[in-house]
């Protein structure tokens, strides 16, 4: 098993650091042959997303930036579980790991995480702002098998940053992602996964959206089988009907162009 740990802090012994160490030792302690890389977005050379579209529209390999992308998705493929770790920095993440998060934001349209955990982890001064960060970090877990947040307020004087009440969190945020991770079954999705995955489906279905962003239409003509199979109880499946009509008719109402 892989895990892969993107820290975007600029700090490099920082809190954020010494937490996803600590998450490493236990992550270690139940796995010992686990493989765990960090990745310092310091250390990258990941430039600011121009916002071309081109990801979006044709594809991420279309990206006119060339710099360490590709190798940072190459490194995500590979691993079993993803942990996105950022401070908080004036409520929300610093702009190391937003433009990270905005390289990325393809995979919101095309989700391709679905047999990693995930784990958003973030340090605080205060309690200011935690909450934001944790649900900004967690926005590229579309998709994912299991998502994990574990947020650790720290002291603004240099005391051990991970307390007892830290330490017992700490624990148990790892574990669940331990045990989430070497679990080979994917994840149902719910009614809200179907019905964000529904509605790219039914946007791409339309002729200026296919023609803008052919990208998006080839992904959910391919990912109809594989990810929009809602079956199980029949009550979940005629739910699921429901909602796709009554998007389907929403959308359709905005966009008048099929
Ligand atoms: C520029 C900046 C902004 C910050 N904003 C907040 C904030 O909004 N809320 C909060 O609780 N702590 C805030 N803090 C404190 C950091 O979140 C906290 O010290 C964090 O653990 C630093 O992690 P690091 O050492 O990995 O950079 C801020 C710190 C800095 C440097």
């Amino acid at each position: 098993m892989k895990v892969l740990a993107i820290i975007g802090s600029p700090r490099k012994k920082g809190n954020t650091m010494q937490v996803v160490e600590r998450i490493r030792e236990q992550l270690l302690a139940a796995d010992k042959e686990l493989d765990f890389e960090i990745l310092r977005l310091a250390d990258m050379d990941l430039q600011i997303c121009r916002g071309c579209f081109s990801c979006f529209a044709r594809g991420e390999e279309s990206c006119p930036l060339k710099d360490d992308f590709t190798f940072i998705a190459r490194k995500m493929a590979e691993a079993d579980g993803i942990i996105l770790a950022a401070p908080t920095y004036a409520m929300g993440v610093p702009a190391l790991m937003k433009n990270f998060i905005d390289r990325f934001a393809y995979t919101l349209h095309r989700p391709c995480f679905f047999d990693k955990s995930f784990m958003a982890v973030s340090t605080v001064g205060g309690m200011m702002g935690l909450k934001e960060t944790l649900n900004q970090l967690a926005i590229l877990s579309a998709g994912c098998k299991s998502v994990h947040k574990l947020g650790i307020t720290c002291s603004p004087v240099p005391i051990p940053i991970i307390d007892r009440r830290n330490e017992k969190q700490l624990r148990r945020v790892s574990a669940a992602f331990s045990r989430a991770m070497h679990k080979s079954t994917r994840r149902l999705p719910g009614l809200p996964d179907w019905a964000y995955f529904s509605s790219f489906k039914i946007m791409t279905a339309f002729k200026s959206y296919r023609l803008h962003c052919p990208a998006d239409y080839a992904y959910y003509q391919r990912r109809e089988l594989y990810f929009f199979n809602f079956d199980g109880h029949p009550v979940r499946r005629l739910t699921g009907k429901m909602v796709k009509i009554l998007m389907g008719c929403g959308i359709k109402a905005m966009v008048k162009d099929n």
